[in-house]
């Protein structure tokens, strides 16, 4: 064994002569990023045809069974090391590199996974000699958004934050009112899935003195993600629950929150514990909200919507086949007064009545900001003038998630709960369960729950939208592929979806 080591170690030294091409690499570790792929740069500098040179990349220790050969003008496969096999090929460390010509000796690798950290010798010889140099590859992996649970112990709040899919083990920082750092009373990593990390963390704290809480993680600044509650909020919930008086009768449970910034989002789990509370059926006595639903599987839901332009306001207009809707200049004048101008909505023409439904809204387009004026939803009230907030509440038929300048992101709940979020949302998702009685809102291009309102609906609802006053971008319903299963839901008929129809 000892032999075929020395043998193997001095396998270059045996069969050439001296180390004498001028192998370069980069002097810093390469850093990758789990499941892409990397260029680990290697030349030859003076550069030098290698083209009829022997170039090997190989692991320690396996320079028998190399990442990638490459003798006779060609990439051999046998012998090959097996996890490499199609994930390695020969490429260009720069735009103008020469390639081989050049005597650029670069490995491409694909598909990166946990195991590919560490040393890589890069080993070239030909008749005038070898020349071997190591490149080191770090991988990361960036894991889910912390999921923040919220659970009252004694007088406070324990908030805990978890996340998994972390490589390497990542920082963790909660912040009060985004600014303070405070030390968690726990702070716990383990080993998941996949060989990466999973962390978890809490902190009791008190609600007075703790409006907003985030946790955040982050290998290196500015690849955080982040969430936040606003455990005032939660608690204060907790507390009209507590003397049935929840002005919200219709919310059983509510999960709020926030949608963040760059990169990451927020969620929390508002969790049912007051026995008094909600003499509801145990399942519907917690909500589960997910920070990382499967956007597949919700799209399974799809249901496509038309938008019915034979009821709109002046102000508004539709562009039917790209299934757009925007506010027409006159809009800014008619709309006197602040406050988000609600008359301005436009609804689906199918009701919905049964099953579940899904579909997602744009609310960007290329090159221009995100609205941030909006409203999307769904309603009873098919057509409806009132620009009074008072009369568009769940009691009242609406049900929806209103972006506006003023008062930033908030659903209608009575009161009205704000979502603090520190950027704009780019594509919205809506999934309508209608027995379960749960409307739940997805910012769809990270993937993320927002948050779900609980309610019951009767009757049919219709799909509700309101592009706002004043954006560059319109609002636009995206055409996702219809589910042929899942259209029992959606009935035909316009006159039934909206019985006043005829009104205007
Ligand atoms: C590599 O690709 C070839 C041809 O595309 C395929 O037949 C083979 O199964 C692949 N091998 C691995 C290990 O994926
Ligand atoms: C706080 O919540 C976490 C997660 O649910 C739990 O592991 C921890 O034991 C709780 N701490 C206390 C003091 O209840």
């Amino acid at each position: 064994m000892l032999m075929f080591l020395i043998i193997v170690l001095l396998w270059p030294q045996l069969t050439q002569g001296s180390d004498s091409l001028p192998v370069k690499v980069a002097n810093t570790a390469v850093i990758g990023r789990l499941g892409s792929s990397v260029v680990l740069p290697c030349w030859l500098n003076p550069s030098l045809d290698v083209r009829t040179m022997e170039i090997r990349w190989y692991r320690p220790h396996k320079f028998n069974i190399p990442v990638l050969f490459y003798r006779e003008q060609k990439i051999m496969t046998d012998p090959q090391e097996e996890s490499y096999r199609n994930r390695s090929s020969l490429a260009l460390r720069e735009p103008q590199s020469d390639g081989l010509k050049g005597g650029d000796l670069s490995l491409r690798l694909d598909n990166l996974n946990i195991d590919d950290e560490g040393t890589f010798h890069c080993y070239v010889s030909g008749d005038k000699g070898y020349g071997s140099a190591d490149v080191t590859l770090s991988i990361t992996a960036q894991g889910s958004s912390p999921v923040l649970l919220v659970q009252p112990k004694d007088d406070l709040m324990n908030v805990s934050c978890s996340s998994c899919g972390w490589h390497p083990q990542p920082r963790v920082e909660w912040k009060s009112n985004r600014t303070t750092s405070f030390r968690p009373v726990a702070l716990v990593y383990s080993q998941g899935e996949n060989k990466l990390t999973c962390v978890q963390s809490w902190a009791l704290l008190s609600p007075s003195d703790f409006h907003q809480v985030s946790c955040s993680l982050f290998i290196s600044e500015g690849d955080e993600r982040e969430s936040t509650v606003a455990i005032q909020t939660i608690s204060r919930l907790m507390d009209s629950a507590e003397d049935g008086a929840a002005s919200w009768k219709a919310l059983f449970a509510v999960a709020l929150l926030v949608a963040l910034a760059m990169i990451g989002v927020s969620v929390f789990l508002y969790r049912k514990y007051k026995s008094g509370y909600m003499r509801a059926k145990a399942d519907e006595e917690q909500l589960t909200v997910c920070s990382n639903p499967n956007m597949e599987d919700l799209r399974k839901h799809a249901v496509s919507i038309t938008l019915d332009s034979t009821n709109i306001c002046p102000d508004l207009v539709i562009i039917p086949n790209r299934n757009m809707v925007r506010d027409r200049a006159s809009a800014a004048d008619n709309h006197k007064g602040p406050g988000f101008p609600y008359y301005l909505s436009v609804c689906g023409i199918k009701g919905l009545s049964s099953g579940c439904a899904y579909w997602e809204v744009k609310l960007t387009a290329a090159q221009i900001k995100p609205k941030q004026s909006w409203l999307i939803g769904v309603t009873k009230a098919a057509h409806y003038l009132s620009n009074d907030k008072s009369d568009l509440t769940p009691s009242k038929g609406f049900w929806f998630l209103c972006s506006d300048e003023q008062t930033g992101l908030h659903i209608n709940t009575e009161p009205e709960i704000s979502l603090p979020v520190n950027s704009r949302l780019e594509v919205v998702g809506v999934l309508l369960h209608y027995e379960k009685g749960e409307l739940s809102f997805y910012n769809a291009k990270e993937g993320v729950h927002l948050f779900t309102m609980k309610t019951k609906f009767q009757g049919e609802i219709v799909p509700l939208f309101n592009p706002g006053i004043g954006d560059e971008a319109p609002l636009t319903i995206i055409n996702l592929p219809e589910s042929s299963t899942q259209r029992n839901g959606a009935s035909e008929s316009a006159e039934s979806a909206s019985p006043q129809a005829n009104v205007a």
